[in-house]
């Protein structure tokens, strides 16, 4: 498949892509900017020998993907799709955001957005697109180790089942990843959530962490 990643240059797209180009898809790290999307490509290139990786402006990586993911802060969201929701027309988009602050002596804090979750406000700005969340508590660093298989369940969460099928075969090519269907758009709160948990413990227990879900075959 052909991946598309917009705001691919910062470290979760980066590591997504890594992961991705390594399974053998072709992968295009767009930007706000032409060069540094080139310079994300050649990150992936370096990270995986023989990768199929090209960089650009986030507008022009869209164009012939099968999923878009979307890796940028949340506050940039808003903004960010309402230019681009054209270009995603008819795509499958994966939203990998989390909302979330950094507060003084508290640390990772999230963000209650007023359309419940960041996926339900990507749905509600892309009525044209196939619009599922996942991957958000998956840790940047984890996803760039690419010699550690990472342990660790991805919870798929949206309204269209064929798409949220196709994410979680994307996430179970990832060696140690588990990719489940989480439920319907309104889950994925509860998801992006998580992630201010997750990026605490770390701090606290100076590790990566991740989730298992436990009970699920
Ligand atoms: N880092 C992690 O471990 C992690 C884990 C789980 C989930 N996430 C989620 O994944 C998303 C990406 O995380 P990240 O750490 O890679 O983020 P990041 O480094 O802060 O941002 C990623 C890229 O987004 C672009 N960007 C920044 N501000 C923007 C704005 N206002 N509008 C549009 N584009 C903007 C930048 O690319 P250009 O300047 O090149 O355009 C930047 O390199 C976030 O929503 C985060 O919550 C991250």
């Amino acid at each position: 498949m052909k991946l598309a990643f917009v705001g691919g240059t910062g470290p979760e797209g980066l590591g997504i892509a890594m992961r991705m180009a390594r399974a053998g898809h072709e992968v295009a790290i767009g930007s706000r900017s032409t060069e540094r999307g080139e310079e994300g490509a050649a990150k992936v290139r370096e990270a995986v020998p023989g990768a199929r990786a090209s960089g650009g402006a986030n507008a022009d990586v869209i164009g012939d993907a099968d999923v878009v993911f979307l890796t940028f802060p949340y506050s940039g969201q808003e903004a960010t799709l309402e230019a681009l929701a054209g270009a995603l027309e008819g795509k499958l988009v994966c939203n990998v955001v989390a909302p979330l602050e950094f507060q003084q002596g508290i640390g990772a804090v999230a963000l209650n957005v007023p359309g419940n979750s960041a996926l339900q406000e990507s749905m509600a700005q892309l009525p044209g697109s196939r619009v599922v969340s996942a991957f958000q508590n998956m840790s940047a660093e984890e996803l760039q180790h690419l010699d550690h298989p990472i342990n660790a369940d991805v919870l798929v969460c949206g309204r269209d089942a064929e798409a949220k099928q196709t994410v979680i075969g994307l996430a179970n090519q990832i060696e140690g990843v588990r990719g489940i269907d989480a439920g319907g758009p309104s889950q994925s709160r509860y998801v992006e959530m998580l992630t201010s948990l997750l990026i605490n413990l770390n701090r606290k227990h100076k590790t990566q962490t991740s989730i298992r879900i436990a009970g699920i075959d």
